[in-house]
């Protein structure tokens, strides 16, 4: 019977292909990946599995968000598989694969924006800007704004009473002013 690991015997891990020097990633990811294998080498040098969440939240703290060269990286150095990898990165809610938008806008959906029309508010902001890439619309549950729902935010800056109107002028001026910069 033939083994399907070889005579060395070895299971992958050490042996996996090491994704900064196998040729596929350009020069810029090559150095990336590189430079996050040093650091990961001198932060988690025992290379346990239960290390994972950790870099996962170091990463994201770095990064804003995890990016897929990097997880590459860290299931190499902790010798799991890239789906164990990517599920972790996808279960909790604070981790993000994907880069965020240059501006986030959060509408809130809780009680006393619901009845103020916050669901509308919501889909309103999302049609307004399914065209803008650059921002993400997201809900949230109360912004402690109840006084003046329905409440919404760009960035971080809240607003009561707003509009979805209200709330694309506002992101359209951020953007003209940033343009002329
Ligand atoms: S429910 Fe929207 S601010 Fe409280």
């Amino acid at each position: 019977m033939i083994s399907r690991r070889g005579r060395g015997g070895r299971r992958r891990g050490a042996d996996a292909p090491d994704p900064a020097t196998d040729g596929s990633a350009d020069a810029e990811r090559r150095e990336r990946q590189s430079a996050l294998r040093r650091l990961l080498r001198r932060d988690f040098p025992e290379r346990r599995r239960d290390a994972l969440l950790p870099i996962l939240h170091l990463l994201q703290g770095e990064h804003g968000y995890l990016p897929e060269w990097a997880l590459q990286v860290v299931g190499w150095h902790l010798r799991v598989p890239a789906s164990e990898v990517y599920g972790a990165a996808t279960s909790y809610s604070e981790l993000r694969t994907a880069a965020p938008a240059a501006h986030a806008v959060t509408v809130c959906t809780g009680l006393a924006c619901w009845l103020a029309g916050g669901e509308e508010l919501l889909a309103a902001t999302r049609t307004l800007l399914s065209n803008r890439h650059d921002c993400s619309v997201d809900a949230t549950a109360c912004a402690f704004l109840c006084g003046v729902a329905p409440a919404a935010g760009i960035d971080g800056q809240w607003q009561g009473r707003v509009d979805a109107r209200r709330l694309l002028a506002s992101l359209s001026e951020d953007a003209l002013s940033e343009d002329a910069e």
